[in-house]
């Protein structure tokens, strides 16, 4: 039973990245003009690479509630430009200074740091412009109410003061309470907005968004324990992406106050208040329940 969901759900990963590559290819601006480096590297940071895990929230959130449209994986494709904006910028030599992401040079490597920055302000420019476009939902206030979310969930209250916590944390001040604030943020927001706005444009109710919000949350969390785990025992030729790097730095994470077996015990128990929050869905979030098993046991 346990092998036929993960099959299933394999399939349905490698599925949804297939397509939303297409999608990406398409939303993305033609090289064009004296300035068109910068469409070249928005494509080499977009496309090509990634586990495309928020799109796939998005997508199988809508899917669960019984809807598919054309705008979900539009605004799948947005949401996954803000993300890929995030790497960039979180690689930038100011920033976690890394070379390697997705198994390639990072975008400041590969072309240079003016151009990392500028590739990163476009494809989060570039988000806000797709979720405009009447076939995300042909409702003007559901398009709204996306904008505002995914502005919010990615600004100075979601990834980025996430992001600002995580570089200026002081190693005498971890404890759980900000570790958890620090995550919840840095990586939790967008997963929030990822099934809360698969959610909307399915047309879920006050209820069904509650639920997956409580959904994401514990997802969320449990998915940057994973990622700081990896920093730990992960293999650079799987994750695409340096390892053991996060103690040099001095960051705060599950791993540095409790260990790696505490941080997996916690990722454990987020995982199982993930799956309890869909119970009411039964057999139609079995997709998103995998994706818990998935999230807690990926090697990248
Ligand atoms: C990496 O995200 C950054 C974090 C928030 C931990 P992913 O692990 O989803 O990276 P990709 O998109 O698959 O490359
Ligand atoms: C970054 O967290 C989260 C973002 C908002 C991009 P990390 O710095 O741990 O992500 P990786 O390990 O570089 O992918
Ligand atoms: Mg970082
Ligand atoms: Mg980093
Ligand atoms: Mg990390």
């Amino acid at each position: 039973m346990m092998a036929r969901t993960s099959n299933k759900f394999n399939s349905r990963l490698s599925s949804v990245a297939t397509e939303m590559e297409i999608v990406l290819a398409q939303i993305l601006p033609e090289p064009a003009g004296p300035q068109s480096r910068i469409m070249e590297a928005m494509a080499y940071a977009l496309l090509g690479g990634g586990k495309r895990l928020r799109p796939f929230l998005l997508i199988e959130a809508a899917r669960m509630l019984g809807k598919e449209t054309k705008g979900i994986w539009l605004a799948a494709a947005a949401l996954e430009c803000v993300h890929v904006y995030s790497l960039i910028h979180d690689d930038l030599p100011c920033m976690d200074d890394d070379d390697l992401r997705r198994g390639k040079p990072t975008v400041h490597k590969a072309y240079d740091e003016a151009l990392a920055v500028l590739a990163g302000d476009a494809l989060l420019s570039l988000a806000f412009e797709i979720l405009t476009q009447n076939s995300i939902h042909s409702n003007a206030d559901v398009r709204i109410k996306l904008i505002f979310e995914l502005a919010s969930s990615s600004g100075t209250h979601g990834m980025i003061g996430g992001q600002v916590i995580d570089i200026y944390a002081n190693l005498s001040d971890q404890n759980e309470t900000l570790i958890t604030h620090l995550q919840a943020l840095k990586t939790g927001a967008l997963i929030h907005f990822s099934t809360t706005a698969g959610g909307r444009l399915a047309g879920a109710g006050e209820k069904d968004l509650q639920n997956l919000s409580t959904y994401a949350n514990a997802l969320g969390l449990a998915f940057q324990i994973r990622d700081d785990i990896l920093d730990v025992e992960g293999d650079i030729t799987v994750m695409g992406k340096r390892t053991n790097k996060d103690a040099g730095l001095g960051k705060a994470t599950f791993v540095s106050i409790y260990g790696l077996e505490g941080a997996k015990e916690k990722a454990h128990k987020l995982g199982e208040s993930a799956k309890h929050a869909l119970e009411p869905y039964g057999d139609k979030s079995d997709i998103l329940c995998a994706a818990v098993d998935f999230v807690l046991n990926r090697q990248k």
